[in-house]
């Protein structure tokens, strides 16, 4: 399972970045509003900058033609650049267009199996599926990413799941085993998942018993 980082934050995704297991970058609306005092444009070549991968951008046009035009202007800024369309009548149009043009694009707020099979069908080259929201409803999340990767399985789709929405480390080990290609994971997400208490009890003991050791240079 690959790896994005779900932020705008550039300090976060630096960080991150130098641990050597990113593969991309998702935004949304919401994640570039937290960013104070930023131009989106600017914030996106950034991340492109820094990450050499997918980085998702959201167009927020509400018709098919200005996502059109939005997503166009997004692609123009990095050939990384994934165009995030959401879940609706006008996105499946601007899926197709966009997708038609060679920008690939990711559809997003997918709470259904046959959500995802329509953005498939539009040919969308992501899929976001959002477990912790739908956990939030009384849902099981993770259910509907087993659904998603099984039918795309059956039928040999092509395009990957991006497990969205996770909380916490458990919805990334459940996602890897549900097969979601992709886990978009929060900063914090990250480091709860790095750590272990037996880990760096380990590391403390080791090197404690290696005090004093002599080494070849010094
Ligand atoms: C995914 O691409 C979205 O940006 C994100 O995962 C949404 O997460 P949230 O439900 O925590 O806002």
């Amino acid at each position: 399972m690959k790896f994005f980082i779900d932020t705008a934050n550039i300090s976060e995704i630096k960080e991150i970045e130098a641990w050597g297991i990113l593969d991309g970058v998702t935004t949304n609306p919401s994640l570039i509003a937290k960013e104070k005092d930023v131009v989106f444009e600017e914030v996106i070549e950034e991340i492109a900058s820094i990450v050499d991968g997918p980085i998702s951008a959201e167009v927020t046009a509400e018709d098919a033609e200005g996502m059109i035009a939005e997503g166009r202007k997004l692609a123009a800024i990095h050939e990384n650049v994934v165009v995030k369309v959401p879940m609706n009548e006008e996105g499946l149009k601007a899926i197709r267009v966009l997708e038609g043009e060679g920008i690939p694009t990711n559809c997003t707020l997918i709470f259904s199996e046959n959500q995802a099979l329509l953005a498939l069908a539009a040919g969308a080259s992501f899929i976001s599926p959002f477990l912790g929201r739908l956990d939030d409803i009384g849902h099981d999340g993770m259910e509907l990413v087993r659904g998603i990767v099984s039918i795309m399985d059956l039928y040999g789709y092509e395009a990957e799941v991006i497990a969205a929405s996770i909380r916490h480390p458990l919805h990334v080990k459940k996602a890897a085993e549900a097969g979601a290609h992709i886990a978009t994971v929060p900063y914090k997400v990250f480091h709860q998942m790095l750590k272990h208490p037996l880990t760096d009890k380990g590391i403390a003991q080791f090197n404690k018993d290696f005090e004093g050791t002599k080494r070849v240079n010094g």
